[in-house]
């Protein structure tokens, strides 16, 4: 029988990560590892499924040769990219939290790395496609991930990153009042998690908008940036082309 994982004091994590502390953050997704792919479905009500789906299709589209997966977690994306058969060669996964790394091998991922994404452990211009799903957020500094993310694709490439956005101006504040006072409820009914969900809402608000992040890829050094929303901007997929 394996031991239930230990509690999360949220409100700790929180305070870590509004110092965005590169070490307190990979130790936050260190502690929700176990419980993180129920969250996933929960938070969503399995949207999220349906959120990768669409990042995966549009890899699919490019075809690339050689794919990274940043901030692989769980490594849900990096096993759809592999059963849709959405890269000619190789899939690389990388994430600098070992336990979710230890869930997404223990689910059959690929090729798997511990690597820092402000300091990616490759070669310059080794990867045609770069996917980062729900991770960028979370990246302490998301200019020196973009500028890595630069560096290691080669011409041509393309950077695709799936985030919680902004929905429009006339559903945002009730989208984050719904996000901070009620959803946290119907967190702590299904995984007793309250917490989660105050520090979820919190950090997607505080995330760039779909223009700020797409004027941000290219001050990385991105050629063009555009962004497809879904579910009226909760969530967006933005692609940058090398
Ligand atoms: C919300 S999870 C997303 C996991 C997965 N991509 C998915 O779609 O479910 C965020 C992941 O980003 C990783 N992460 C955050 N900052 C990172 C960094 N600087 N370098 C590598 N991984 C990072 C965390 O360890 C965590 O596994």
């Amino acid at each position: 029988m394996s031991t239930p994982p230990p509690r999360v004091d949220y409100n700790a994590v929180h305070d870590e990560l509004a110092h965005q502390q590169p070490e307190a953050i990979s130790a936050m997704f260190g502690r929700v590892a176990q419980r993180y792919d129920l969250l996933n479905r929960v938070i969503s009500g399995g949207l999220d499924l349906y959120y990768r789906r669409q990042l995966v299709h549009a890899v699919n589209a490019q075809k690339p040769r050689r794919v990274l997966d940043l901030a692989t977690g769980s490594g849900d994306v990096i096993l759809a990219l592999k059963r849709n058969s959405a890269y000619a060669e190789t899939a690389v996964g990388a994430d600098f939290c070992l336990p979710m790394l230890q869930q997404a091998r223990a689910k059959g991922a690929p090729n798997l790395t511990a690597g820092d994404a402000m300091r990616l452990p490759f070669p310059d211009a080794s990867f045609d496609a770069i996917t980062i799903s729900f991770g960028l957020r979370n990246v302490a500094d998301r200019r020196a991930g973009l500028a890595e993310m630069r560096r290691v694709l080669r011409p041509g490439g393309r950077a695709y990153v799936l985030e919680f956005s902004h929905p429009p101006s006339w559903l945002a504040p009730a989208y984050f009042w719904y996000m901070r006072h009620i959803m946290p409820f119907f967190a702590q009914f299904f995984t007793s998690e309250r917490g989660a969900y105050e520090y979820l809402g919190d950090s997607i608000k505080a995330f760039l908008p779909q223009a700020a992040l797409a004027g941000v890829m290219r001050q990385a050094g991105f050629a063009s940036a555009s962004w497809t929303n879904f579910t009226l901007g909760i969530v967006a997929l933005h692609i940058a082309e090398v």
